[in-house]
């Protein structure tokens, strides 16, 4: 285990699984969550499958450990449930770089250019867009348009990553995750040459050039899976660090170093046991998109979701 638990800690976690099945609700947590916020939730996944699981679910409500967006997300799937998100300025730097302002402007400088949308985005700017796409599937999802050229949002990485990977021509809209894009080569080769046996996997968030380096280019969930069909024993995971927790806690006998200590996103380390005891308690912090842009965003993520799956 990489953290300690303690006797209180202890006792908030059994209270919020006594909490959790007595309301019916179902804990949904990111893999860059802490690790005990990780191992409270009854799932833990990427973007793709925390959406898939929240629109699967027969709980009444849904605690949401990640970031603003995802709980958008799952209200925007789940409009009759209550979703409960338990710190409300976990947010997410790439979704706050695309306003529905400039996506609106930006559409009207490419008339009739299909929009494909990461879920990093907020509901009003995936109400705007023609698909949402996560990176475990947005290669296919922008092979899917069938249209020669789009424009991806908010995100210029994936863009670039999803543009070596199909003819399409891809417009893309400047914003980028400073947790990933901030990983440099050098950190990299650093990382390397430290574990020169190592396989490097690498998120589509990171810069172009760390790309390059990499092994495998995969989602968080698409990295869960490779480390454990690999028949690799080491592992470079440039991608925000608290997804070691996971691939550790899955494979126990393969070892995962981190591409750069730097890699954390502080917005993704703010809910704690404490604050997920407390929203199951008094029933809020709750999100919920207004109906009017929630049936335009949910077209987005329906069509997304009607891509065939991929691992990732
Ligand atoms: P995935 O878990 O979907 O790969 O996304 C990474 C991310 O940055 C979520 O904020
Ligand atoms: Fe947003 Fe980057 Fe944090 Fe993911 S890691 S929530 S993309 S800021």
């Amino acid at each position: 285990m990489e953290y300690s638990m303690t006797q209180e800690k202890r006792e908030i976690f059994d209270k919020i699984r006594a909490v959790a099945a007595e309301k019916n609700a179902i804990i949904l947590a990111h893999n860059y969550e802490l690790p005990e916020v990780q191992d409270v939730a009854d799932l833990t996944g990427d973007s793709l499958a925390l959406s898939i699981q929240a629109s699967e679910t027969d709980a009444d409500i849904i605690v949401f450990a990640g970031v603003h967006f995802m709980a958008e997300a799952a209200s925007i799937v789940c409009p009759d449930k209550q979703v409960l998100f338990p710190v409300p300025d976990a947010g997410c730097a790439m979704a706050d770089m695309l306003t529905p302002e400039q996506l609106i402007k930006k559409k009207q400088e490419l008339p009739g250019v299909p929009v494909v949308t990461y879920v990093n985005s907020t509901a009003e700017v995936k109400a705007l867009s023609d698909i949402c796409c996560t990176s475990a599937n947005a290669i296919q999802v922008v092979k899917w348009t069938g249209a020669d050229e789009v424009l991806m949002t908010p995100d210029r990485n994936l863009a670039q990553w999803v543009s070596r990977h199909t003819d399409q021509k891809i417009h893309y809209w400047n914003g980028y995750c400073p947790v990933h894009d901030d990983l440099t080569v050098e950190a990299v080769r650093s990382a390397k040459a430290e574990h020169p046996d190592a396989l490097l996997m690498a998120h589509p968030e990171c810069h172009m050039k760390v790309l390059e380096m990499a092994d495998v280019v995969r989602s968080t969930s698409g990295m869960l899976v490779y480390a454990s069909k690999s028949d690799a024993y080491e592992f470079i995971v440039a991608t925000e660090n608290g997804l070691l927790h996971q691939l550790r806690k899955q494979n126990p006998e393969k070892k995962f170093y981190h591409a750069s200590p730097d890699m954390i996103c502080a917005d993704m380390k703010k809910t704690t046991l404490k604050h997920m005891l407390a929203a199951l308690e008094n029933e809020k912090p709750m999100v919920k998109v207004p109906e009017e842009i929630r049936v335009k965003a949910f077209r987005a993520v329906q069509r997304m979701m009607d891509v065939p799956r991929d691992a990732g």
